[in-house]
């Protein structure tokens, strides 16, 4: 084979993300140097943090340029190495996005024990999802046994992580989903002792009949409508993780009668500590992550979810389904056969 295949961003959208927005192209084969390995890609990572990558102007990580692959993370399989501590045949996660082939530094990989556990649960439930949930529950919220935490986007690849280990730890967990069989799911599987529906116009009245002890934390995802829901039933000196706000990545996310001062009010009002967190300022907490969570899974203890889409060329529709709740549990896309 000489030539690999990627997706490229074609054009920055202009309000939703949208088909055009993509392109699929082929390419050259690149060729590893000194310390570099190839890389096939298996499975593809479809994250919401890459429709911020979309946009032009500052954020956290530089923009995606125009006709560059879209970046993400993947789980690959070594095809060639030009380095020592890799060899033909290992498998690893790396950053070379969207894309069939790339090529990497291997010092800069980190090699997958396909023993442990399928190695897709390296992008979702062992991965930077699960990682992240583990984050915002130990070290931003600080969660102590006995508090009632509402959690968004209950089943996907964070929320679901985050369910069970809040319950594990003592908490009441509410999650909020959309739509009733996800809402099943999160009670049934994910350890959540109710889960509300966010597109029951009904929803606000639902939560404050769930938690008439008010919320002691609030595992934020998604801003909007739910958000608006949860603020007023926040606890005085509660605790806000700010992980994400994937209502506000596509039109129409709700929450239109929440402003500046309202907010800013509820937060001096009832004394909230509200701290936004990103999860790669804490790479040193990856291992004890998957010290306490890796066993779990392999027991069969935390349980997880994914959905499928074939092929690289179905990663734009998937992406921007996930965006919108096309998702049940961590969105992949298999790329690659298994090696
Ligand atoms: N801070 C960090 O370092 C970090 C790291 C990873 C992820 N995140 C953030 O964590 C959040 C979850 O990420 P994920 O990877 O686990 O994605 P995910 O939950 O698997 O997928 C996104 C989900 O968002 C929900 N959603 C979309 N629009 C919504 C709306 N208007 N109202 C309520 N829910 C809506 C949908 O679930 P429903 O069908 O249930 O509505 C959808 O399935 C995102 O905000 C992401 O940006 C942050």
């Amino acid at each position: 084979m000489t030539q690999c295949q990627r997706i490229v961003l074609a054009s920055r959208p202009q309000g939703d993300a949208a088909p055009e927005n993509f392109r699929l192209e082929t390419a050259e084969l690149p060729a590893p140097e000194e310390g570099e390995v190839l890389l096939r890609t298996i499975w593809l990572s479809l994250d919401p943090y890459m429709r911020g990558r979309m946009n032009a102007g500052p954020s956290y990580a530089p923009p995606v340029e125009i006709g560059e692959a879209m970046a993400g993370q993947v789980v690959a399989e070594v095809v060639e190495s030009r380095d020592s501590r890799l060899q033909a045949g290992d498998i690893v996660l790396a950053g070379i996005g969207w894309a069939s082939h790339g090529v990497a530094e291997a010092r800069l990989l980190r090699k997958l024990d396909p023993e442990l556990a399928p190695v897709s649960t390296a992008l979702g439930v062992l991965g930077m999802p699960g990682h992240t949930a583990w984050v915002g529950l130990n070290d931003i919220l600080r969660m102590d046994s006995g508090e009632t935490i509402v959690i968004g986007a209950a089943t996907g690849a964070v929320g679901s992580v985050a369910g069970q280990l809040a319950k594990r730890a003592g908490l009441k967990p509410v999650g909020i989903a959309g739509g009733a069989e996800k809402c099943a799911y999160a009670v049934e599987h994910l350890g959540y002792d109710v889960c509300l529906d966010h597109r029951d116009p009904g929803m606000a009245e639902e939560l404050a009949a769930v938690t008439p002890q008010g919320v002691d934390c609030y595992y934020e995802n998604v801003g909007g409508d739910v958000l608006q829901a949860v603020l007023p039933r926040m606890n005085d000196h509660g605790r806000i993780a700010v992980c994400g706000m994937v209502a506000w990545y596509s039109a129409g996310g709700g929450g239109e009668a929440l402003t500046v001062p309202g907010i800013w009010r509820t937060i001096l009002v009832k004394r909230l500590r509200v701290q936004g967190f990103l999860v790669f300022d804490h790479a040193n907490r990856l291992q004890p992550f998957l010290d306490e969570v890796g066993p779990l899974v392999g027991a069969g203890e935390i349980h997880y979810r994914e959905s499928v889409a074939e092929g690289l060329e179905a990663a734009p529709e998937a992406f921007l389904e996930m965006l919108t709740g096309g998702n049940f549990g961590k969105q992949l896309v298999r790329v690659g056969s298994d090696p």
